[in-house]
This record gives structure tokens, C-alpha cells and sequence, in this order.
């Protein structure tokens, strides 16, 4: 056995984002585009018994604060191990320790990177071997974008989200993320759409119902293109809960983005830039406006989890 395995994984951007209806089990029912993008979490196993669990890195929040990442069984790293483990029939000993550069409660699913580099990191350290297709299904039982975090690249994403479909992506889009203020909740948010659509606020089912601008703007290519493409249902109920976020939308256009949107239920702006070297022009303006508590310039895609050699 080897002494320590590393897998990192990436953070994600909604660069389409229709929401259904509420379904009974309490889940919306998703249309989504999801593009990877260079932003990463490692998640580092090696012997233990039992599992033990450690977390830092930039992005693991104020200690204690609201957003502050738990380090004990309630963490989705923590889950991920248990049921590979219970899965694979293996005893669940190992230590865990994840680094994190994805902001928590940011909309980015770092949460969701965490717990597919785990599964990752742990089915090499037990050598568990476990199929494919089985480690997604197990990543669909930890939440509704794990599946995607293990896939990553571009994809499609349906049912509430967990069930993905990579589609063509040329070359790479350039991002410029800005995480303004403390996270918001992901139930919240929902909550918040389904208040908005019944008091009539908005329309049942938005013109996000359709991803094919997006796609056929990732088939391309074209920066230009996708600009105007992108949608994000969950980003009127962002903006009420938030409305400083208002402003950072502002910001980025402001900047000179090409388009700007919040990132899947917020509160992060990912704002387009036309290549890398505007992207780090973006990102310098942005940082500089004092709006943004963290600016990242990243690209996309990036391929989903993987161990790092
Ligand atoms: O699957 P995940 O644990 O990430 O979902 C967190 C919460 O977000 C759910 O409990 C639900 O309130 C909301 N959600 C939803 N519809 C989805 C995905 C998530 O309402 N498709």
C-alpha cells in the first residue's frame, strides 16, 4: 500500500442553469450546463485508524464562522469516505486531509470537489477498484454535483443535477471569479425561487428552460458567443437574498467582462473575459474595486477529479 494518495478536483461554474419544478423528494428538477474550471481542492489519504479528518487552506472559511468547514463526520469528505468504505465492504481507516483554494458556500461546489477527490484518493489507497459507474452512483448519494466533480470537463446536467452527459467544449473559455461577502445557504436560495414563482414574481418555468444557445456557444468556441448565452434561474432569488450582489454584477461589467452571472445559487460572480490575458486584467480591476473579498482568474474546462502524480 502506498504511504499517502493525493487527488484533487476542481471547482464548478452554472454557465446554464434552468430550474424546474419542486419535486416531492424535496429536489428541483435541473437542466444545467456545467463547465470545471481551474480552481482546485486536494484531498491528501494516508494510514489511520478509523478516519480522522483535517481541513485548510485559504478556502475553508473564517475558523468557527458561519462558513467555516466542519472537521468532523458531518463533512462531506467524512460521508464520502463511510460509504466507499461500506460500499466496497473495506474498513474505514484512513486520515484525511484537504487543502482547499474553492471558497465555501460559494456556489462554486467545493463541498461537492471535496467528496469526489476523496472517493478518488481512497478507492487507489484501499485499491477497492470500484467501477465507474458505481463511484458515480455513490457520488449521487453525496449530493447533487458530485457526479459532476468526478467527471468535470463540460457536461450536461439533468434530474436534480446528479445525472451528467460531457458534451463538446473547443478550446477554453476564460473566467474571472469574485466572491463578494459570506456564502449563502443552497436550500435558502431555492427557497427563495419558489417564493418568488409562487407570489407571481416570476414566471413558473423561465426562458432558462432551454441550454442550447450555451451549448452550441461551448461546440464553438466562442467567447463572444457565450456571453449572451448564459442563464442562471437562481440568480433573481441570489440577488434578493443579497442585494450587494448587485453591485459586484456591476462591477464586473463595468470591468469590461463580456457578460457576468452569479455561479449556480451564489454568491460568487463568475464575469467572462475574452481570452486569458484580459482575464488578468479583469481580475487585477476587479480586485481593485474593493467590492470582491477574494478575485480569481481560472479557465474551463478542466478535467474532474483526479489523482495528482
Ligand atoms: O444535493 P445537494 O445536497 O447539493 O442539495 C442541497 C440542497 O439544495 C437540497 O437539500 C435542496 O434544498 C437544494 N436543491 C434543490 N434542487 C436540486 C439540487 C439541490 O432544491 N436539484
Amino acid at each position: 500500500m502506498t504511504a499517502v494518495v493525493v487527488a484533487r478536483a476542481p471547482a464548478k461554474v452554472n454557465v446554464h442553469l434552468g430550474v424546474g419544478p419542486l419535486r416531492e423528494d424535496g429536489f428541483h428538477e435541473l437542466h444545467t450546463v456545467y463547465l470545471a474550471v481551474s480552481l482546485f481542492d486536494t484531498v491528501e489519504v494516508g494510514p489511520g485508524d478509523g478516519l480522522a479528518l483535517s481541513v485548510a487552506g485559504e478556502g475553508s472559511g473564517v475558523a468557527d464562522g458561519p462558513g467555516a468547514v466542519p472537521g468532523d463526520r458531518t463533512n462531506l469528505v467524512w460521508r464520502a469516505a463511510e460509504l466507499l468504505a461500506q460500499h466496497a465492504g473495506v474498513p474505514a481507516d484512513a486520515s484525511l486531509a484537504v487543502t482547499k483554494s474553492i471558497p465555501v458556500a460559494a456556489g462554486l461546489a467545493g463541498g461537492s470537489a471535496d467528496a469526489a477527490a476523496t472517493l478518488v484518493a481512497l478507492d487507489a489507497f484501499w485499491g477497492t477498484r470500484v467501477a465507474r459507474e458505481d463511484l458515480l452512483g455513490l457520488a449521487a448519494r453525496l449530493g447533487s454535483d458530485v457526479p459532476f466533480s468526478l467527471v468535470g470537463g463540460a457536461a450536461l446536467g439533468t434530474g436534480r443535477g446528479e445525472q451528467v452527459s460531457p458534451v463538446l467544449a473547443e478550446g477554453t473559455t476564460h473566467w474571472v471569479l469574485g466572491i463578494a461577502g459570506e456564502g449563502l445557504s443552497t436550500p435558502a436560495v431555492y427557497g427563495e425561487l419558489d417564493r418568488m414563482r409562487a407570489a407571481g414574481q416570476l414566471p413558473a418555468v423561465t426562458g432558462a428552460a432551454t441550454a442550447e444557445p450555451v451549448l452550441a456557444a461551448l461546440r464553438s468556441g466562442s467567447a463572444g458567443e457565450l456571453g449572451p448565452a448564459l442563464a442562471n434561474d437562481l440568480q433573481s432569488p441570489a440577488l434578493n437574498l443579497r442585494p450587494g450582489l448587485r453591485r459586484a454584477l456591476r462591477a464586473a461589467a463595468d470591468a469590461g467582462a463580456l457578460a457576468a452571472l452569479v455561479s449556480g445559487s451564489g454568491p460568487t460572480v463568475a464575469a467572462l473575459a475574452a481570452d486569458e490575458e484580459a482575464a488578468v486584467r479583469l481580475a487585477a480591476e476587479l480586485a481593485g474595486t474593493g467590492v470582491f473579498r477574494t478575485v480569481r482568474a481560472v479557465a474551463g474546462p478542466v478535467p474532474g477529479a483526479r489523482l495528482v502524480a
